[in-house]
């Protein structure tokens, strides 16, 4: 099918047809109506939410079995104009032929059975229901923002290790990777598929000063919510001489941008999620990020929670955990809108987060936004050698295996600081979609590997 003879997207078909002209469309079926006066299809093929409707010849009609949801066609006819009001033009069939057949009564979609549950047990075919054309659409189109972003802003691409021997977050949720029995036979020692990037990306950083890795990680944490997976995407830039007031900057730069750049690039997807998912989420969504975001310290946000005078589930002020319930009081009901926590206790947060000066915090920020709670988790890292060897024995962790790490801090050691933003938790924010499992193309959750 290559070359001159290659079909043109309906995206491009309905951008550019006139009437009279010859239309050829490859796509498949979405609808088909049949009844004695006049008979219907409607085509798409995923390159627009747009279907093309396709009027059928008297003679046609009598394909009714063959021509159901879930057939492949190709459709020759000619342009004309539309009685219905919906679509400017349609195609009146000269000929139609079944590309692969559609086993109608048999195909696993049916009108009825929509629900988000049923439909990730066909997970194989959910991508061709409206929802998912959208969803992967602007899943793309997201991730075409995120490289725009650093591209535009001169960074690199760093392509860090999927298998790694380092737990950069120290949190010991990971996924062993070996052959057979043998734990260490391959690598010559243990290794594990990376949580984070992070640790490999900050070697490139004090090389090329900005960098970001764009990838997948992977988490055994056995948390079985709608906003955890194990296998999930993360971004995270790197920036070298540089602290926290300039990652923070730079975070509020990016999720404002690929925000409305995504919504720009996918107006009609975002029509569809405005109607069918969570209503007007995209002008929601666009308010809330074009304004400035808010920012308090830890301390100050505990002091806040304890006087707000909810009632939380779990225990607030100073040096508790800030819990999901209490990371959506501040985003969505005090803020109303993102907000930065900053300088959280120490024993809370990674061993690579710079400590300041009063010795209990750290200097890390995550950002917190309306319906989701945590987006991003970042920090200035400590570059201090002498530092960092305190703080690895504070965690319990051993010096040998982060030798390279220490070296960054021997040879032209600066100020640096980064982030990770969920790739799923900021499509699931701006669609409005309510759980992980449904931004991702095949979600790996736990008890769930299938596809
Ligand atoms: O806060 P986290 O653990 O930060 C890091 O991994 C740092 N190394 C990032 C950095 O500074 N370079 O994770 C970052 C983000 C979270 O805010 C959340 O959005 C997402 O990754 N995330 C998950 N998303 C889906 N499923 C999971 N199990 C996730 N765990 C974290």
């Amino acid at each position: 099918m290559a070359g001159v003879d290659r079909r043109t997207p309906i995206r491009i078909l309905l951008a550019t047809a006139e009437v009279g002209a010859n239309a050829v469309v490859d796509g498949w079926i979405k609808t088909s109506r049949f009844s004695k006066n006049v008979s219907f299809l409607h085509l798409y093929d995923g390159s627009t939410p747009k279907t093309v409707q396709v009027v059928l010849k008297e003679e046609q009609a009598e394909m009714k079995a063959e021509l159901g949801p879930g057939a492949a066609v190709r459709v020759t006819g000619t342009w004309v104009e539309s009685k219905g009001g919906k679509q400017a033009l349609e195609i009146l069939a000269e000929e139609i032929v079944v590309v692969g057949e559609g086993n109608p009564t048999d195909y696993p979609i049916q009108r009825k059975q929509t629900s988000m549950e049923f439909l990730r047990t066909v997970a194989h075919l959910r991508p061709r229901t409206n929802t998912f054309q959208s969803v992967f659409r602007v899943r793309n189109a997201l991730a075409w923002q995120v490289h725009k972003f650093f591209q535009d802003r001169g960074f690199l691409w760093i392509h860090t290790p999927i298998i790694t021997a380092s737990d950069a977050e120290g949190a010991g949720e990971m996924f062993r990777v070996q052959v057979g029995e043998d734990k260490e036979g391959f690598f010559g020692k243990e290794a594990f598929l990376t949580v984070s990037g992070q640790l490999a990306v900050e070697n490139f950083a004090q090389a090329f000063t900005d960098v970001y890795t764009f990838g997948p990680t992977f988490r055994a944490e056995n948390s079985n919510t709608a906003r955890h997976a194990a296998e999930f995407w993360m971004i995270e830039p790197e920036i070298a001489f540089a602290d926290l007031d300039d990652d923070i900057a730079l975070a509020e730069d990016f999720i404002r941008t690929i925000a409305n750049e995504t919504i720009a690039q996918c107006r009609e997807d975002f029509d569809f999620f405005d109607l069918r998912i969570e209503k007007d989420v995209s002008q929601f969504i666009l308010e809330t990020v074009n304004k400035p975001f808010a920012r308090i310290t830890h301390d100050e946000a505990q002091d806040l929670l304890a006087k707000s005078g909810r009632k939380f589930e779990h225990k607030v002020g100073r040096g508790e955990v800030l819990q999901t319930e209490h990371e959506r009081f501040l985003a969505e009901e005090h803020f109303k809108g993102p907000v930065f926590v900053t300088d959280y206790p120490v024993e809370q947060k990674a061993f690579y987060m710079r400590l300041n000066d009063d010795e209990r915090t750290v200097a890390a920020t995550d950002l917190l936004v309306p319906r989701i709670g945590e987006i991003i988790g970042g920090s200035q890292r400590e570059e201090r050698l002498d530092v960092l060897k305190a703080q690895l024995d504070r965690f319990g962790l051993e010096e040998a295996p982060y030798w390279w790490y220490m070296d960054l801090r021997r040879f032209g050691t600066t100020p640096h600081a980064g982030f990770g933003l969920g790739f799923e938790r900021m499509l699931m924010w701006i669609t409005g979609m309510k759980n992980i499992r449904d931004v991702l193309p095949f979600p790996r959750t736990p008890g769930q590997a299938e596809f």
